[in-house]
């Protein structure tokens, strides 16, 4: 089966190479009204964005993300925050005071967030654009937050670049179906789908390296795929301040 809306969801890839021209005033415009259209949590629509064009806040993005310079790059930065200030002028406004101690709280934002940035994504890209998420945003939030000028409840969830795409994508395979797919109950039986997903990601040649040591047979070794990258990349704790970070911006994850 397929359609227009399919085909375009499905010839998705990241993009890290932009031409540097700036987009026209109103496509951000078009693209955030169509990410507005997704559903929200109670219709709390519990998220705002940020948009950057200014080339020297980009660049200075760019460091604080990673070093990653194609958001330098790109001329258009979305900094996607879950955000529960607006409804703290809500609850003033009707003479309520908010409840935002719960790490449901920060959830509902979280979510909101990430279901509102892909209907971005689709939009920009049904237009031609090309699209990166950068989780990076959080490497340095209280840097980011400082520079966006973000509120108490505001919090940077996820950037995303936007701009013409320097070359078409190379389109990443993903994990086979059945690996994410399970029916009436959750099937734990997926070694072999992993495993024919670390063949197809090593063929592709994206891994600098080639060859690891098979995990428990000495002298043996193996192609590095998919399996040995993941793997090394979940055991490393990562921004293990994040929890601080949020206490300080009023979430305080109870
Ligand atoms: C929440 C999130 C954060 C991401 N952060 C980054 C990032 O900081 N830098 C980057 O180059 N790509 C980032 N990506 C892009 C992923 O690496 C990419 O989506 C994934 O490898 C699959 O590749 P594809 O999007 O090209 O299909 C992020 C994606 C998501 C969803």
């Amino acid at each position: 089966m397929t359609n227009s809306t399919l085909d375009l969801i499905h010839a998705h890839g990241s993009v890290r190479a932009y031409k540097t021209d700036p987009l026209p005033a109103s496509m951000v415009e078009t693209i955030v009204a169509a990410a507005q259209r997704a559903s929200s949590s109670s219709n709390l629509q519990a998220y705002s964005v940020i948009a950057v064009t200014d080339a020297a806040r980009r660049a200075r993005l760019a460091e604080l993300c990673g070093k990653q310079m194609f958001i330098a790059q790109a001329p258009l930065f979305l900094a996607w925050c879950a955000d529960l200030a607006r409804l703290d002028r809500v609850c003033a406004l009707r003479g309520y005071s908010q409840s935002t101690e719960y790490v449901e709280n920060f959830l509902i934002g979280a979510i909101d967030v990430g279901i509102t940035a892909q209907n971005a994504a689709l939009a920009a890209e049904s237009l031609g654009l090309g699209i990166c998420y950068v989780g990076s945003i959080r490497n340095n939030p209280r840097e980011v937050i400082q520079l966006l000028g973000l509120p108490r409840l505001v919090f940077p969830v996820v950037g995303m670049t936007i701009g013409v795409p320097e070359k078409p994508p190379t389109l990443r395979p993903r994990l086979p179906l059945q690996a994410v797919l399970h029916r009436e109950c959750y099937n734990f039986d997926q070694d072999q789908s992993l495993r024919e997903y670390d063949r197809t990601m090593a063929a592709t040649g994206i891994y600098d390296q080639r060859q690891v040591p098979v995990p428990g047979k000495p002298g043996e070794v193996e192609e590095y795929g998919w399996l040995e990258h993941t793997a090394r990349r979940v055991s490393q704790a990562t921004r293990a301040f994040m929890r601080d970070v949020l206490n300080e911006q009023g979430f305080a994850l109870k």
